[in-house]
């Protein structure tokens, strides 16, 4: 094989139903179906090179070459891309995030969704959408969802094939943002993979998988209608749910900082004085602001009186991973 290079973006993603336990961890099938929004201010930039002369894969994550589990998790996606296309040629990875780093802002969604399609577009592989989304999956579930643009649903299956997501609709169908505001940048201490794990020592996780398919009806009726006072209550429940199943777990995972509860009662204060803004949140600290774009600018602004976030991220929806051209975004 000569040389081949690829460039592709992708977005975060936060999810309104949550993905949380595996039927099986090895291929990331996940107990439960999910919805989510692509983020358009979290985005992961990745070039992929393929090179005869390499004698090893080498990996750069925000202009640093990285060694040990983070490494070895894109090499073990290379290989994957590697079988699919029959070669045994090593790569040179180069990624960056558009937001800053070690923020507890979850970038394995976007960096797995991103490095599948640069790796497949190097190599000159043709995939469906779906396909592409099988593969990230394979990376870290939550990357499935930053595959297709917009509004996305990831459907639960018992097989690699059928578990993939697709757009429910696209990121102009509704001007909903999101606000990321930061409370701590500590690295989280139980990443989500083991938390995926622990979840199945809960007692309530059986409670919390009965009541997702009417929560998954719900908040699907909600997105296609653009009802905020619908999609907010159900994804507050639902980030409650998925911690409560966390903070039971044995032993048990505690993500919530001093900041993450202050602001859960912001929220509900600011709510009660009129403002559009509900809460969810992922396996960390950090709250996100569901709100509509004409109360943004308002929910920015009560954000920045309070001292304990350190600093907040607007995203809106945004669109499906994409190939871009060397010339684009390439990471530095
Ligand atoms: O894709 P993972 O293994 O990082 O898991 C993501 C888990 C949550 O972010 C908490 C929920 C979700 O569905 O995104």
């Amino acid at each position: 094989m000569s040389q081949s290079e690829a460039t592709a973006v992708a977005c975060a993603n936060i999810a309104f139903v949550k993905y949380w336990g595996n039927l099986d961890a090895d291929r990331r099938l996940p107990l439960n179906d999910s919805l989510s929004m692509n983020l358009s201010a979290a985005t992961t930039t990745t070039h992929v090179r393929f090179d005869p002369r390499l004698a090893a894969d080498r990996v750069a994550l925000d202009g640093e070459t990285r060694y040990g589990p983070t490494r070895a998790r894109v090499v073990a996606h290379l290989d994957r891309v590697r079988r699919r296309a029959g070669i045994g040629t090593r790569a040179e990875v180069t990624s960056a995030n558009s937001f800053p780093m070690g923020t507890g802002i979850a970038s394995s969604a976007s960096g797995f969704a991103a490095l599948t399609l640069a790796a497949v577009g190097a190599v000159g592989l043709e995939r469906s959408e779906e396909e592409l989304s099988v593969l990230a999956r394979l990376g870290s579930g939550s990357a499935a969802r930053s595959v297709p643009g917009g509004f996305v649903e990831w459907r639960a299956a018992d097989t690699d094939a059928g578990s993939f997501a697709r757009s429910l609709a696209p990121p102009e169908h509704w001007d909903l943002r999101d606000v990321v505001a930061v409370v701590s940048r500590d690295h989280k201490a139980v990443g989500s993979a083991d938390g995926h794990t622990a979840a199945r020592t809960s007692p309530y996780l059986g409670a919390r998988l009965a009541e997702l398919p009417p929560r998954l009806g719900a908040v699907r009726r909600a997105l296609l209608a653009r009802d905020l006072a619908s999609l907010g209550p159900a994804a507050e429940a639902e980030a409650l749910s998925l911690h409560a199943v966390a903070m039971t777990s044995r032993p048990p995972v505690l993500y919530w900082q001093p900041g993450t509860l202050a602001l859960l009662h912001v929220v509900r204060r600011w709510r009660s004085q009129g403002l559009g803004v509900y809460f969810t949140l992922d396996a960390g600290p950090n709250v996100h602001l569901l709100c509509e774009g004409h109360d943004a600018a308002a929910v920015e602004a009560e954000l920045a009186h309070l001292d304990y976030v350190e600093f907040s991220l607007h995203n809106r929806p945004g669109g499906a991973a994409r190939l871009v051209t060397a010339a684009q975004d390439v990471p530095a």
